[in-house]
C-alpha cells in the first residue's frame, strides 16, 4: 500500500474506541473520519457526522461513546451498529453512516477509497472549499 495512505498502526485501533482522522475528497474538500475496530477484529470507518443533523460530529475529538458494538450521536442519542453503520434508534433511524474504505496490511490501516485519501491523523474538517468558515462545529454542539 501507498504509505501516504497510511493512517495508523492497526494495533492503535481497538475495540470500543473510535481514532479520528482527515480525509480528502475527490473535489479537494477535508473532511472526518473515524476507524473502530468490530468484535471480529476487523477494522472499519465512517464519516464523522451524524445522519440526522450532518453538522454534528460522532467523535468530537477526543473519541466516540460505543457501546456494545454501536456508535452513539451524544446530540439527540441515535444509535448507530458499527458493523454495517446502520442507525437502528433515535431520531435518524433506518438510515446508514457514510462509509470510508480502509485495508489493514503490514500491521497498518491504509485509506482504500476511490472517493477518499488519507489527509492527516486527527481533526480537520475545516476546509470546505466555498471561501467560508467552517461546517464543522468545534463548540461541541
Ligand atoms: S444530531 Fe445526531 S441524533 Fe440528532
Amino acid at each position: 500500500m501507498d504509505e501516504a495512505a497510511r493512517v495508523a498502526d492497526a494495533d492503535e485501533v481497538v475495540e470500543g474506541e473510535t481514532l479520528l482522522f482527515t480525509v480528502r475528497d475527490d473535489e479537494g474538500d477535508l473532511g472526518e473520519a473515524f476507524l473502530t475496530r468490530l468484535s471480529d477484529g476487523s477494522v472499519v470507518a465512517y464519516r464523522n457526522y451524524c445522519q440526522h443533523w450532518t453538522d454534528v460530529r460522532l467523535d468530537k475529538g477526543d473519541g466516540a461513546r460505543v457501546t456494545d458494538g454501536e456508535v452513539w450521536c451524544q446530540k439527540h442519542g441515535a444509535t448507530f451498529q458499527l458493523d454495517s453503520g446502520y442507525c437502528d434508534f433515535g431520531p435518524c433511524e433506518g438510515s446508514v453512516l457514510e462509509t470510508v474504505g480502509v485495508t489493514v496490511e503490514d500491521g497498518g490501516v491504509y485509506v482504500d477509497d476511490g472517493e477518499y485519501a488519507f489527509e492527516h491523523l486527527g481533526p480537520g474538517g475545516v476546509d470546505d472549499g466555498d471561501g467560508g468558515g467552517s461546517r464543522i462545529d468545534f463548540t461541541g454542539s
